[in-house]
């Protein structure tokens, strides 16, 4: 049996300007995807055909099912670059609105490389699950979260061209008291990536400015990072999360929540499109128990963020 796991991801800085070739900050999260890959049934013996089951569907391969979108690319690649086997493949799904597609195509791929005997490098990883996730998906996206699928930590993301050759990935330190919370709404990214690109159209000079802003911000944030200057980082938090709100990306209901969290944080912002999802706060170490007790009386959903090692791989 072959398991390998790729860890999911939130937005830190940078997001949406990062879609236009600017630079954004992300990290892992310690909830991972796994994906089982066994090339033989209970009795050892070989499988006669390759499945897919995954989020509560089997079907064999090809299959016709809009959510096995990723994976039925992703092997269909393999089958035409290095010859078709056959296996099962199953997944365990990480919940929606922390990096699932990149993940499973991420993970699955690492299954695959381990199937088909073939060592590759971490950049090749992502340059071959960028092209699927690409080929799956509808509208512009950064690449971002495949990226941290891959390669785990904290990460500063840079592609300039929002092509593969110029991908940037530079690792950074580990970030503590960094809580994600749970909006209860469940946000568009393909929709929204549009709204603000129409938006970037029609106000071209106004969008230089805030990007170019956003820039500086993540330059700030990546230093402030690496000298756990948390309560900077916090500052730098709330000035983006400003802009995102001017953008028309934040809501009645995340303001509500962002301001009830403030006793207890540095900051706290949007992470990710926008209007819902997750939004991630640096808590103060001293009031951390406080600001988890008025999430917990609220029934609000929160997890702390842990980051975590990359995609992963092991046979037993
Ligand atoms: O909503 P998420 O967590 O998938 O993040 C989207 C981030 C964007 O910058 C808006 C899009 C992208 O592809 O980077």
């Amino acid at each position: 049996m072959i398991h390998s796991s790729a860890p999911g991801k939130l937005m830190l800085f940078g997001e949406h300007s990062v879609v236009y070739g600017n630079p954004c900050i992300a990290t892992s999260i310690n909830k991972r995807l796994d994906v089982y890959l066994n090339d033989k049934n209970e009795h050892g013996k070989e499988l006669k055909c390759t499945t897919i089951d995954a989020l509560g569907i089997k079907s064999k391969f090809p299959s016709n099912f809009e959510q096995h979108k990723f994976l039925n690319l992703t092997i269909a690649k393999f089958f035409e670059k290095y010859g078709c086997k056959n296996f099962e493949l199953t997944t365990k799904p990480i919940p929606k609105g922390l990096g699932s597609s990149s993940a499973v195509v991420v993970a699955a791929v690492k299954a695959l490389l381990t199937l088909y005997n073939l060592n590759w490098s971490n950049d090749e990883i992502f340059k071959f699950s960028y092209e699927v996730v690409k080929e799956g998906q509808k509208g512009k996206a950064s690449g971002y979260d495949i990226a941290v699928a891959v390669y785990g930590g904290t990460i500063r993301y840079e592609n300039k061209k929002i092509d593969i050759k110029d991908a940037n990935i530079k690792e950074l330190k580990s970030i503590k008291n960094l809580i994600a919370i749970d909006t209860g709404v469940k946000s568009s990214t393909t929709e929204l990536v549009r709204e603000i690109s129409e938006k970037r159209e029609k106000y071209k000079q106004i969008f230089d400015g805030i990007f170019k802003i956003i820039n500086e911000i993540v330059d700030k944030a990546e230093r402030e990072i690496n000298n756990e200057n948390y309560e900077e980082l916090g500052e730098l938090m709330n000035i983006n999360h400003g802009i995102l709100n001017a953008m028309g990306l934040s809501t009645y209901e995340i303001e509500n929540l962002i301001n009830g969290i403030k006793p207890y944080c540095y900051g706290a912002k949007i992470s990710g499109a926008g209007r819902g999802d997750y939004i991630i706060a640096i808590c103060k170490e001293q009031r951390k128990n406080e600001l988890m007790n008025y999430l917990q009386d609220r029934k609000i959903g929160y997890f702390e963020i842990l980051q975590d090692k990359g995609v992963d791989v092991e046979i037993y």
